[in-house]
């Protein structure tokens, strides 16, 4: 098979580098071809979609495509129903994407443990309030979502003394951390948590799960960190919550629109604090041992890494 000697890769992304790509590629295959933007000599000749959204005219030109590979965690970004349903897709799972997820974490949790959002508000005051810090085990965190970033956030808070509890869909055993399945788990997860991280796959289950409905059954004046997708999120029932104190503050990585727009009442809201998307990164240059890894299963005609099944909603 001449694809097997010199994989055509197809590289689509307005946030990723194909000249790091290119160049991590460059140390797994002595030979392959690396197309970027619309002007391909031979479309038929792509072996592998390495994309993070879908480009403008779709993959429908690379009619002997055998892997669209993700260049994010999630898949959703993808406009799903625009794939071509035979051929196979995969998410990134990558170390160095999961330790950027891990540090974003502790610091948006750090910030709120030591009142640095207080502190914010009192400094645009002119305003000097001592407020005693507290130890991390008297922090209660739940983490919604444990998997390959979930479980590795919540054994890093775990270990940095802070009471954490985790929710799934099925149960998980993980060591110091109380575990919750169910609405009776999120429910009682979210009544005794201080803050709440979000790190969920958007799915048709999970689209909206941060509503009023679930801000209610929340500890008063708990704060909230989105860090999974936009559409995660009612935004308006978070502004309902933090106007009637029921929420005390929330730091949003992702929104419902990215960028987000400039009249969003999000932007200058004393409690809320905007990431542009930059919570998980992933290094080319330590992610293309898996990204490789998946070429050659596609090449070789195997089951992808972390492939997702045919409702494209959750992993295999
Ligand atoms: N902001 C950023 O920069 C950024 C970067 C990377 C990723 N992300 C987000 O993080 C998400 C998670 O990534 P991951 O690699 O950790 O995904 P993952 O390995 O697929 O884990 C997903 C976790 O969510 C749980 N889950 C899924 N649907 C559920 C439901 N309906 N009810 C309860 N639990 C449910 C799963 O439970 P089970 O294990 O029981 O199935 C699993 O524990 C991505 O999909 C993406 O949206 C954001």
């Amino acid at each position: 098979m001449v694809g097997q000697l010199k994989p055509h890769i197809f590289f689509h992304s307005n946030i990723d580098s194909p000249d790091e790509w290119r160049a991590a590629l460059a140390t797994e295959f002595e030979d392959f071809t690396f197309s970027v933007g619309r002007e391909i000599a031979s479309p038929e000749s792509v072996d592998v979609a390495l994309i993070w959204t879908l480009p403008d005219d779709g993959l429908e030109r690379f009619v002997n495509l055998r892997a669209i590979l993700s260049l994010g965690a999630g898949i959703d970004q993808l406009d799903l129903g625009r794939l071509p349903k035979h051929v196979p897709i995969a998410r990134l799972v990558d170390a160095s994407l999961t330790r950027t997820m891990v540090e974003y974490a502790k610091t948006a949790v750090y910030r709120y443990h030591r009142r640095f959002h207080v502190f914010e508000r009192q400094s645009r005051n002119c305003q000097w309030t001592f407020i005693p810090p507290t130890v991390s085990a008297a922090t209660s965190i739940g983490v919604l979502g444990l998997g390959e970033i979930g479980r590795e956030i919540a054994l890093a808070l775990q270990h940095e003394g802070f009471a954490v509890h985790g929710w799934s869909r099925t149960p998980k055993k993980l060591e110091g951390v109380t575990t919750h399945t169910g609405r009776d788990g999120l429910t009682r997860m979210v009544g005794s948590s201080n803050i709440v991280l979000n790190v969920l796959p958007l799915t048709e289950e999970t689209r909206h799960m941060l509503c009023r409905d679930l801000f209610a059954q929340f500890k008063d004046g708990a704060c909230l960190i989105n860090m999974g997708r936009g559409a995660h999120l009612v935004e308006s029932d978070l502004l309902d919550a933090i106007a009637s104190g029921k929420i005390d503050a929330a730091t949003l990585d992702v929104a419902a629109v990215e960028p987000l727009p400039r009249s969003h009442p999000f932007w200058n809201h004393p409690g809320i604090l905007i990431t542009p998307h930059v919570a998980g990164t992933s290094v080319p240059m330590a992610a293309v041992v898996t990204i490789a890894a998946n070429i050659r299963r596609a090449m070789a005609g195997e089951c992808l890494l972390h492939q997702v099944d045919s409702d494209r909603a959750h992993r295999v």
